[in-house]
C-alpha cells in the first residue's frame, strides 16, 4: 500500500488564506454568516482563472481538441441562465419532491443533524483523525443495531457511509453512559471513532421525548424530526404568497435541459454536443462545514453533453477519464486524486455509471471528498421536462435510420442521454491552496503556495533590486511589457520597497511562480535574474527574452 502524506494543517491553511487575501469569511466585520464565504483579491483572480481554464478546455477547445469516441472533434456550446426560474422547473427536476431530508433539532445545543442519517452525528468528527475524534450515535436501526450496522452494506450506503468496523476501546478511552461498542465509521469524508448506542429508528420517530441527544447524551431535548428542503426560497413581485414562491437554483444544470430546445434550434449544433453552464447554486446545507467545501452559496461548472443512447456509454468513459486528467493538468495531480466509480447498487435507475473525482483534503484524510461527480443521468432530465413542461424535447437525427435510395438517411428521433461533468468550482480552488500549500521551515517564507503558474493569481512580479540607479525604471519597463502581454491572465506584481529576499518570500506566500530581479549588470548587459518559486532556483535571462520565456510557462 502506498504510504498516506503528512495531513496539512487546515487551521494553517485558512490563516493564510485570510492573511494574504485569497478567502474571507462573509460578513466579516458583523460576525460571519455561517456557510458563507467571499474571495479576497488573489481568491477571486484564482477561481477566475479556475474558472477561464474549465472554459477554454470545455467550452472553446473541449476536451484539449481531442477526438470523441465518435472519432469527430468534441463540440460544445456555452449558456448563462438564471438562478431563479419557473417554480415547475424544480418540480420536474425532483428538487422540490426530492431534495428534502428529515432534521431533527437538539433543543439545548441547538444543533441540527438528520434522523435517518449518522452524519448528524459527526460533530466533532472533522478534527485531525488523530485526535481520535468521538461522538456518539443516537439514530443507527433497530433490532441489533451494532450488528446490522456492521454487517448490512445496504444500510450502511442508505446512512453514506463506506463502511463500519468494530474498533479496539483503548485503555485510557472512558466510554460514555449507554455505549454499546465503538465502531469505526468510514464516511468518506471523514473517518472517526464513534461511540454507537443503538436506539431503533422507529422509536425516534415515535417519541423523540427518550432519545438522547447526541450531543449531550441527555434525554428530551430532541424535536420530531421535521422535512427539512435544501432550496432557499424567495418571492417574486409585490405579494408574498404561495403562488409567487420561487427558488434558488441549487444546480446550474435544469438551466441546460431547459434550453434543450432553443440551442438545438437557434445554432448549429449536432448531436452528439454539450452545453455547459457556470454559475452560483444555494443550497440550504443543515451542516455547513470545511471552510469552503460545503458551503451554502457556491459555484458550479457544469457540461451537459447530449449523445445518442448508443454512444452514451462510451461518452461517459471519456468524459470521466478527461475530467481526472484536466484536474491533474493543473496541479492536483498525485496519490492525493482519485477517481471513485460509483458501485451498480448505488446508481440511479435510469444512470449507466457515475464516478467522483475525489480529493485528499487535509479534513478527509485519510478519505477524500468530491470535487465533480461525472454522471449517466440517461434521458431523464429531458424526458422529465418534456412530461412537465408538454414540450417535445426529443431530437430528430439525420445521420441515423435506414439508408434511402439517394443515399442519405432515413432520420431517426429520439431523446438524447445525457453525460453530466459537475464540477464545484469552490472546492476545485480549495483543492488548488491545500495541495499547493507547502511548509519548509528552511525558505525565507516557510509556507508558500506551489500553485501551478495557469492557476496563480500573481503571473510573475518584477523587481528592481534596490529603488535607486536607474534600476526602478527598468523594472517598470519589463512589468509594462509583461502587463500588456499577461494582463488579462492574471496580476503582474512590481514593489521596490524591503530587502529582495522578503519581497521573494511574499511572492512565494501569495503563489506567484516568477519573480524577474532587475540588478546592476542589467544596465551593464541587459540580463534580468529569474527565480522559480518552487525551488528557489535563479539562471540569467535577456531582457527581450523574458516575455516569451513567462508565455511558455504560463501557457503549460
Ligand atoms: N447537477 C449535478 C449536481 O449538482 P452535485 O454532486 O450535487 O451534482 C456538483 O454537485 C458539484 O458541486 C460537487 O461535486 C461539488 O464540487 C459542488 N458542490 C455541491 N454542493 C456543494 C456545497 N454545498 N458547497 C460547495 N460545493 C458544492
Amino acid at each position: 500500500m502506498s504510504e498516506v502524506p503528512a495531513v496539512k494543517s487546515m487551521d494553517a491553511i485558512m490563516a493564510l488564506c485570510k492573511r494574504r487575501g485569497f478567502v474571507y469569511q462573509a460578513s466579516d466585520i458583523y460576525g460571519g454568516i455561517n456557510g458563507f464565504w467571499d474571495y479576497g483579491p488573489l481568491g477571486a483572480q484564482l477561481k477566475k482563472n479556475l474558472r477561464d481554464a474549465w472554459w477554454q478546455d470545455m467550452i472553446l477547445n473541449p476536451a484539449w481538441g481531442r477526438t470523441g469516441p465518435n472519432g469527430e472533434r468534441v463540440r460544445c456550446v456555452p449558456l448563462e441562465t438564471c438562478i431563479i426560474q419557473h417554480p415547475k422547473v424544480w418540480e420536474a427536476s425532483g428538487h422540490v419532491g426530492g431534495f428534502n431530508d428529515p432534521m431533527v433539532d437538539d433543543k439545548e445545543t441547538k444543533q441540527r443533524f438528520r434522523a435517518d442519517h449518522l452524519q448528524g452525528a459527526f460533530p466533532r468528527a472533522d478534527a485531525a483523525f488523530a485526535d481520535i475524534p468521538l461522538c456518539t450515535v443516537v439514530a443507527s436501526t433497530s433490532g441489533e443495531a451494532v450488528t446490522q450496522l456492521l454487517e448490512d452494506r445496504r444500510l450502511q450506503k442508505q446512512l453514506g457511509l463506506r463502511g463500519v468496523e468494530r474498533a479496539e476501546v483503548p485503555a485510557d478511552l472512558p466510554s460514555p453512559p449507554g455505549a454499546d461498542a465503538l465502531l469505526m465509521v468510514d464516511a468518506g469524508r471523514a473517518r472517526a471513532l464513534c461511540w454507537v448506542r443503538a436506539v431503533p429508528m422507529p422509536a425516534l420517530r415515535a417519541d423523540p421525548a427518550k432519545i438522547p441527544s447526541p450531543f449531550t447524551g441527555k434525554a428530551g431535548s430532541l424535536t420530531e424530526p421535521r422535512q427539512f428542503n435544501l432550496m432557499f426560497f424567495t418571492y417574486t413581485g409585490a405579494v408574498f404568497n404561495e403562488d409567487s414562491k420561487v427558488y434558488l437554483r441549487p444546480e446550474t444544470a435544469q438551466g441546460v435541459f431547459i434550453h434543450f430546445k432553443n440551442v438545438v434550434d437557434s445554432s448549429r449544433v449536432k448531436i452528439p454536443f454539450g452545453i455547459g453552464n457556470t454559475g452560483r447554486s444555494f443550497r440550504n446545507e443543515v451542516t455547513p462545514r470545511n471552510f469552503t467545501f460545503r458551503s451554502r452559496e457556491f459555484e458550479q461548472a457544469e457540461l451537459e453533453f447530449f449523445c445518442h443512447p448508443d454512444e452514451s456509454r462510451d461518452w461517459y468513459i471519456f468524459w470521466r477519464d478527461f475530467r481526472m486528467a484536466w484536474w491533474k493538468a493543473i496541479g492536483l495531480a498525485g496519490e492525493n486524486l482519485i477517481l471513485r466509480e460509483h458501485e451498480q447498487d448505488e446508481l440511479s435507475h435510469y444512470s449507466q455509471g457515475t464516478s467522483d473525482v475525489e480529493y485528499r483534503f487535509p479534513f478527509t484524510a485519510p478519505g477524500f471528498g468530491e470535487l465533480e461527480g461525472i454522471a449517466h443521468r440517461g434521458c431523464y432530465d429531458l424526458t422529465q421536462h418534456q412530461t412537465h413542461s408538454k414540450v417535445k424535447l426529443d431530437y430528430f437525427d439525420t445521420t441515423r435510420g435506414e439508408v434511402l435510395p439517394n443515399g442519405g438517411r432515413k432520420g431517426e428521433r429520439y431523446i438524447p442521454h445525457c453525460i453530466e461533468p459537475a464540477a464545484g468550482l469552490d472546492r476545485g480552488a480549495l483543492a488548488l491552496i491545500c495541495e499547493g500549500y507547502t511548509v519548509d521551515p528552511a525558505r525565507p517564507s516557510p509556507e508558500f503556495l506551489r500553485l501551478h503558474p495557469r492557476i496563480a493569481p500573481i503571473k510573475a512580479a518584477v523587481f528592481p533590486l534596490v529603488d535607486k540607479d536607474g534600476m526602478p525604471e527598468v523594472a517598470e519597463k519589463l512589468a509594462d511589457t509583461l502587463f500588456r502581454r499577461f494582463g488579462h491572465t492574471g496580476f503582474i506584481e512590481t514593489d521596490a520597497k524591503q530587502s529582495i529576499g522578503k519581497r521573494y518570500a511574499r511572492m512565494d506566500e501569495a503563489g506567484c511562480p516568477y519573480c524577474f530581479t532587475v540588478d546592476g549588470d542589467t544596465l551593464k548587459d541587459q540580463t534580468v535574474t529569474v527565480r522559480e518559486r518552487d525551488t528557489g532556483q535563479q539562471q540569467r535571462l535577456g531582457l527581450d527574452a523574458v516575455p516569451g520565456w513567462l508565455g511558455e510557462r504560463l501557457s503549460r
